[in-house]
């Protein structure tokens, strides 16, 4: 089959791999990326959609507008600006807006959409979530990878990156709880990368589906690129995004995008284009789930939960990986993974013999923005087995990671 240039060359194996891993519920997964459906609040959605569809449907099952769900654009203006994310002045022509978008993902995919031609740069984080390096590639994007350290982008790198490719038109960082790596870029390293999209004149697009997840309370909570890009010289070259799949369920499919209104007004028009609008039940759902429940003391639950799981995931690769592998882990203070580098073998290889053993753990190849190179580093999910299936899944790994 002779698909377009644009699209031949997306290749989503390992995830799909995993989807079909995950059909099979003896196997215990170390793969996806979404909270512990433990913690789904399904019967607080339960009552709220039967509530919906009893006292408006006729709102419900409508056609709504692309921007979203009004009430709840309200509530993530709220919630941003209790988060600094948005300042607390008042509402003027220049404050950035708000688009409702069916996950963060498709808010990525926007962005990309709206700012890149064929043979545009864009400037991700080496390795970076495989959704939207394959939403930029299907754009016609070249993707220029910029090596990851314990926290963040190596900013020389990032800086003679710019220098040497022409046409990059964005930076796109997840700064707090990294997929895949769980790692948070430091306070410095933000207020570096604001800098260089200044000097070189390029947007950031922040992507910020995990912040809320922060387990570790003695780190500090940092602020965002695009509180500081406001508090320094608020030219609004930033792009943010968020998504309720993380702290909520993936599969409501409501995430949000915030950009200056010149840029929402464009990402509006091709949303239009593309699903017209997010479908009202899910966004509904979410909004009254806000107005009637208390989502963030549901947030604060769960990251008990994954500060638990996390702890134990470490110490089991600790206790259980062969000393001589080489492999190390990072340590995050928040989201769903960690991230296991430095090992011998490669990680598609393993990634093959541990799914024939029963554990699913998603290879690191897919993250690169080089499709093509091999890794050995893997990426492992701490927020969905239980705590036994944890210990046996690593004990597992630990047999075959070399
Ligand atoms: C870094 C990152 N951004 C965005 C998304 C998109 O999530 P959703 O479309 O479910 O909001 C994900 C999902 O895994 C992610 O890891």
């Amino acid at each position: 089959m002779e698909f377009s240039n644009k699209t031949a060359n997306l290749s989503g194996s390992s995830i799909r791999d995993t989807f079909k891993a995950l059909a099979n519920n003896k196997i215990i997964s170390f793969a996806g990326g979404m909270p512990s459906s433990a913690f789904y609040p399904a019967d607080e959605f339960a009552s709220i959609a039967q509530n919906i569809l009893n006292t408006n449907p006729a709102k419900a099952l409508n056609y709504g507008i692309t921007e979203g769900y009004a009430p709840l654009i309200e509530k993530i203006r709220n919630r941003a600006t209790e988060q600094n994310i948005l300042d607390n002045t008042s509402e003027n022509q220049d404050s950035p807006q708000i688009l409702v978008t069916s996950g963060g993902q498709q808010a990525i995919n926007l962005t990309a959409m709206i700012l890149l031609n064929e043979g545009d740069g864009v400037v991700v984080e080496n390795p970076s979530f495989l959704g939207a390096l394959n939403a930029f590639r299907s754009f016609g994007a070249n993707l220029y990878g910029v090596p990851m350290q314990n926290a963040g982008m190596d900013i020389e790198a990032l800086e003679k990156t710019l220098t040497t490719n022409k046409n990059i038109k964005f930076i796109y960082v997840i700064p707090t709880f990294q997929n895949p790596m769980g790692v948070t870029t430091s306070l410095q390293k933000r207020k570096q990368i604001i800098d260089l999209a200044y000097k070189f004149n390029v947007y950031i697009l922040e992507d910020n589906p995990y912040g809320d997840l922060k387990f570790n309370p003695s780190t500090p909570s940092l602020p965002t690129i695009m509180q500081l890009e406001r508090e320094a010289q608020n030219r609004g070259n930033v792009i943010y995004t968020g998504s309720f799949s993380k702290i909520l369920s993936p599969g409501l499919r409501v995430g949000y995008a915030i950009a200056p209104r010149e840029i929402i007004d464009k990402m509006t028009v091709c949303k239009q284009v593309q699903d017209v609008h997010t479908p009202l039940i899910p966004q509904m759902i979410v909004n009254d789930y806000i107005e009637n429940f208390d989502l963030n003391k549901h947030i604060s639950k769960c990251n008990a939960h994954y500060s638990k799981q996390c702890s134990h995931m470490l110490n089991c690769i600790d206790r259980l990986f062969p000393k001589n592998s080489g492999i190390k882990a990072t340590k995050p203070d928040g989201g769903l993974f960690l991230w296991c580098y430095g090992g011998k073998k490669d990680s598609a290889t393993l990634a093959k013999e541990a799914l024939d053993l029963g554990v699913c753990i998603v290879s690191g190849n897919g993250f690169l923005p080089n499709s093509t190179d091999s890794t050995s580093s893997f990426r492992l999910n701490f927020s969905a087995s239980p705590l036994d299936k944890i210990e046996e899944g690593i004990g597992i790994l630990s047999k075959i990671v070399g």
